[in-house]
């Protein structure tokens, strides 16, 4: 495989298969796994060309933006946005945003592109923080549900259209914006009721597979992120990956037998340490995408975010130290956006620090990713190296594509459905439940029995 990034400006190296003899034992682990991978590879296939319920996400580079365009340069007329939307209607906005826009663009000189306010979790505290800071502007309500039905989403949507109706004193519908299945819902219902603007999350592309559906491009459009070339990136990913043929070839099924190999032998944990801030949300999407798609039947492996190099400080003695249950991928950047150069130490007092004379922080980020790989590979653990040559919108979208073909392929090697969500759904029936919502008592009842459990043994301090 090679070292040197090629069209896509990505290498990917997987030599360190953990302790003495692990990278042969991988090797072998492939062969044996060959014609379940093609299988595999054949299955995502066949499903994606009929366009089949989970597999949209395949096809998604190829649809046409236009809608998704109007609809940014739309809310670019708005001072703020107000995004409600949890899990797979949030991360990938989190991620996109992270990695393709400024640091700190919510302070943006006012006049420019609008600031952007998320409201995931239905905490009161926050969702009132929210308010204080749009009230009196211009604002847009942008509601992102693909069920258009879960709690979190739908009670922060209301309580916000509440507020902005009550500031405007009429209707506030012409301001709200709802991405959502084309036809099932409350969301869908609302946009047919009151003709507020909306657009459709395909119904094949489930929840954490839908970044790059209006869910993730509008709002990224919206603050200045190209997603022309985002989708052209994840079009090249794909592309590419259809035309390598076999695993050593095909980084993507290389990185699921490598899963698949770690897994069965005993380590059931996978940490993603991108060494670049503009990644740290990233590993975040990631970990929803892998923890939700492979985490069933008592399989999988679960998924831990790092950042390097702050997690060097944190986590790196665990990791080189603790328990050999973890695959590691790190991931670096050959050429970043921006370079600082140090001046030329001269006080004697700091004479011990002319090691940083005239280095840069950019090469020093990169030793260390170096050097924590080095010190995993001594301690034994098996280390997947991802070097990226720039962090762009091309590169994120292929970024973007090669896990989500990685997870699903994992997931059929793994033998279960990687595009179903029955834990997060019981979660959902629970929540409908005990909020009082019809047709949902018996989970009240159900989830109070299992509650009460914990409270059996307990001390109150
Ligand atoms: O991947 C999934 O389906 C889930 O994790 C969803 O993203 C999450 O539960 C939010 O659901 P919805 O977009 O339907 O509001």
């Amino acid at each position: 495989m090679s070292e040197k990034p090629g069209k896509l400006g990505i290498s990917f190296s997987f030599g360190a298969a953990g302790g003495e003899g692990g990278t042969s034992k991988l090797e072998s682990s492939i062969g044996e796994l060959g014609p379940s991978i093609a299988e595999a590879v054949e299955w995502v296939k066949k499903n994606a060309s009929r366009d089949e319920s989970g597999f949209g996400w395949y096809n998604l580079p190829d649809k046409d933006p236009s809608d998704v365009l109007k609809a940014a340069e739309w809310l670019r007329g708005y001072d703020s946005i107000i995004h409600v939307g949890i899990g797979g209607s949030a991360l990938g906005n989190l991620m996109l945003h992270q990695a393709l826009l400024p640091f700190y663009f919510n302070e943006r000189p006012a006049g420019g592109a609008p600031r952007f306010y998320l409201a995931d979790n239905p905490d009161p505290e926050k969702a009132r923080a929210i308010w204080q800071r749009v009230k009196g502007s211009r604002a847009a309500l942008v509601g992102v549900s693909k069920s258009g039905a879960t709690a979190e989403t739908m009670s922060q949507f209301l309580w916000f259209r509440s507020k902005m109706a009550a500031e405007s004193g009429g209707s506030v519908d012409g301001d709200a914006l709802v991405i959502t299945d084309p036809k099932g819902g409350v969301f869908r219902s609302f946009a047919n009721d009151t003709k507020c603007r909306s657009l459709e999350i395909p119904p094949s592309v489930g929840g954490r597979y839908s970044v790059l559906t209006p869910c993730g491009l509008v709002t990224a459009s919206a603050l200045g992120a190209d997603i022309k070339a985002l989708l052209k990136g994840a079009a090249d990913m794909r592309d590419f990956l259809a035309s390598a043929a076999g695993v050593e070839a095909n980084p993507a099924l290389f990185l699921a037998a490598t899963h698949l190999f770690h897994e069965r032998g005993g380590r059931p944990m996978t940490v993603l340490m991108p060494y670049a801030n503009r990644l740290e949300t990233f590993a975040e999407w990631f970990a929803q995408l892998w923890g939700e798609s492979v985490g069933k039947e008592g399989l999988g492996t679960t998924p831990v975010r790092a950042l390097g190099a702050i997690d060097q400080h944190s986590q790196v003695q665990l990791y080189t130290a603790g328990p050999d249950d973890k695959l590691y991928t790190l991931i670096n950047v050959r050429n970043r956006a921006e370079e600082i150069e140090l001046s030329t130490v001269s006080d004697s007092s700091l004479e011990s620090l002319s090691y940083l004379s005239g280095r840069k922080l950019g090469v020093m980020l990169g030793f260390e990713a170096q050097s924590t790989a080095a010190a995993l590979v001594k301690a034994g653990r098996p280390v997947v190296w991802i070097e990226l040559d720039k962090i762009d919108a091309h590169t994120v979208g292929a970024l973007v594509f090669f896990y989500e073909y990685v997870t699903a392929i994992t997931g059929r090697l793994l033998g279960i459905n990687p595009f179903d969500q029955p834990g997060v759904e019981q979660g959902k029936r629970y929540t409908y439940g005990l909020m009082g919502r019809d047709g949902f008592g018996k989970d009240a009842g159900e989830a109070g029995q299992y509650f009460e459990r914990i409270k059996k043994l307990g001390v109150t301090a």
